[in-house]
């Protein structure tokens, strides 16, 4: 099914929120991750040795960011061009970034769930399920490209 310029609106207008206030919502989203999975704690570096998560950690915010930015990307070019693009470069550098640190296929539904409930947390009124479900297709074509990567 084509990925249309709405379902395009609707992901680079709740990513604009999110890059408004991403101190706010990297910590959100590392809180969703870890009510989800608290396992997960074991494989980033910055949360293995502390009790809470660390406010203002700049690896933190730098992983939420890249989840945003690059699922916001991968919707622009699902409209463009039907598919998700991602340079072999940047597919190899996250393939091996990720396999290093342990991730396996599921932990990509962990970080799916809490960045739709970080999406509708800066939503609030403005949530709405299409919202929901651009986000997740856009974000499901770049976590497969990834995912193949790591095979
Ligand atoms: C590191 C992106 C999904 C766990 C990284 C890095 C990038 C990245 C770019 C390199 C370090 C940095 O620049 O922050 C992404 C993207 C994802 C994704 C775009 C999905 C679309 C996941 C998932 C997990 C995960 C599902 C596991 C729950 C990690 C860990 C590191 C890492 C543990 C090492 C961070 C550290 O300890 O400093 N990721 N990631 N990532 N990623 Fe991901």
């Amino acid at each position: 099914m084509e990925f249309t310029e709405k379902e395009e609106g609707l992901v680079k207008e709740s990513w604009d929120v999110l890059n408004k206030d991403l101190p706010l919502y990297s910590l959100h989203f590392f809180t969703q991750i870890l009510e989800i999975a608290p396992a997960a704690k074991g494989m980033f570096s910055f949360l293995r040795d502390s009790e809470q998560i660390p406010q203002n950690n700049p690896k933190l915010k730098a992983h939420a960011l890249k989840v945003f930015k690059m699922t916001c990307e991968a919707a622009i070019q699902l409209r463009e061009k039907g598919e998700v693009v991602v340079s072999e470069t940047t597919l190899q550098y996250l393939g091996s970034v990720h396999l290093r640190n342990g991730v396996i296929d599921p932990h990509f539904e962990v970080v799916k769930e809490a960045l739709l409930r970080t999406v509708k947390k800066g939503m609030g009124e403005q949530w709405s399920e299409e919202m929901g479900n651009a986000w997740t297709r856009a974000y499901d074509q770049l976590a497969s490209a990834i995912k193949a990567e790591m095979k």
